[in-house]
């Protein structure tokens, strides 16, 4: 990240991963500025802390990811204050409404396999459509700028995606609606990508997997989990792989530490 007037935004900002990104983007440069989107803000005493000790640095607002009046909103907000955005990093998700995977076929609910995939991929490609403008007003604050004037990126969109999206590695089976939303979710990212490539200001349109993060999300999991980030490492190594993006990347399904992975 370089420059003084870096303008991120976190969408899912409550707890777990997306609440340190807004942590460690505001320690990283004193000049950022982050906006923090979470469905209720005043629930949140973590980002409610946050706020306080960084009254002008830190903005939170209410967003729902499948309410689309809350995104537009949101647009607006970030229009009206600031008039572009550096970095999107799409972050809310869920596992499935139960908290656990579906282990077979037998326990899908197509209910909950829609409530799954409008928060992990329905919201993170509507909030795509709203901030492309504002990513387009970007200065390139983010990533590595390129040295050819003809090719240079504005801003930068992270879709926070899983391993167990990628139909490539997926030898276990199970977990059908998360699986299935974050695969649909790297496709997402994938078109992004190849319509963002095409006109004169760009934008770098990634995927990135956390690795195992110890969240309320992966915790029905942790006994089983040999490797178990924390929320302040995983997201660390995934700002590295932000600060170090270039136009070629663009597309791309990276891991923390910028292994690209199958799709
Ligand atoms: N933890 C891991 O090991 C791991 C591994 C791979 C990928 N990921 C991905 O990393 C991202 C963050 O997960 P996490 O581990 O930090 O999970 P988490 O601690 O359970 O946090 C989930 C976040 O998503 C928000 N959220 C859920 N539904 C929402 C909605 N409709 N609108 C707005 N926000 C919503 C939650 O807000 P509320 O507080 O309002 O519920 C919360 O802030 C997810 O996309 C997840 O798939 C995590």
């Amino acid at each position: 990240m370089t420059g003084t007037s870096a303008i991120a935004l976190v969408q899912g900002a409550s707890r777990g991963i997306g609440h340190q990104f807004c942590k460690t983007l505001l320690m990283r440069n004193s000049a950022a500025t982050v906006v923090a989107t979470c469905r209720d803000p005043n629930s949140s005493t973590e980002l409610s802390r946050l706020r306080d000790s960084n009254p002008d640095r830190l903005h939170v607002c209410k967003l729902d990811v499948t309410k689309e009046n809350d995104i537009s909103d949101v647009s607006k907000y970030v229009t009206e204050k600031f008039g572009k955005l550096d970095l999107l990093v799409n972050c809310a998700g869920m596992l499935h409404p139960s908290g656990k995977g579906e282990t077979s076929l037998k326990s899908v609910d197509g209910q909950d396999l829609l409530h799954t995939i409008h928060t992990n991929t329905v919201g993170p490609l509507l909030m795509a459509k709203m901030f492309t403008p504002l990513l387009l007003n970007g200065n390139g604050q983010f990533g590595i700028r390129s040295t050819d004037p003809k090719s240079v990126h504005c801003g930068v969109l992270a879709n926070i995606s899983a391993k167990v999206g990628s139909i490539t590695d997926n030898g276990l089976g199970g977990w059908y609606s998360y699986r299935m939303s974050k695969a649909a979710l790297n496709m997402a990212t994938k078109n992004l990508s190849i319509e963002f490539a095409r006109g004169r200001k760009k934008i770098i349109c990634i995927s990135l997997h956390p690795g195992t993060v110890d969240t309320d999300l992966s915790r029905p999991y942790h006994k089983n989990v040999p490797k178990l980030f924390t929320t302040e490492y995983s997201v660390d190594c995934m700002l590295n792989v932000i600060d170090s993006l270039t136009l070629g990347d663009s597309g791309k399904f990276f891991t923390y530490d910028k292994t690209v992975l199958s799709y």
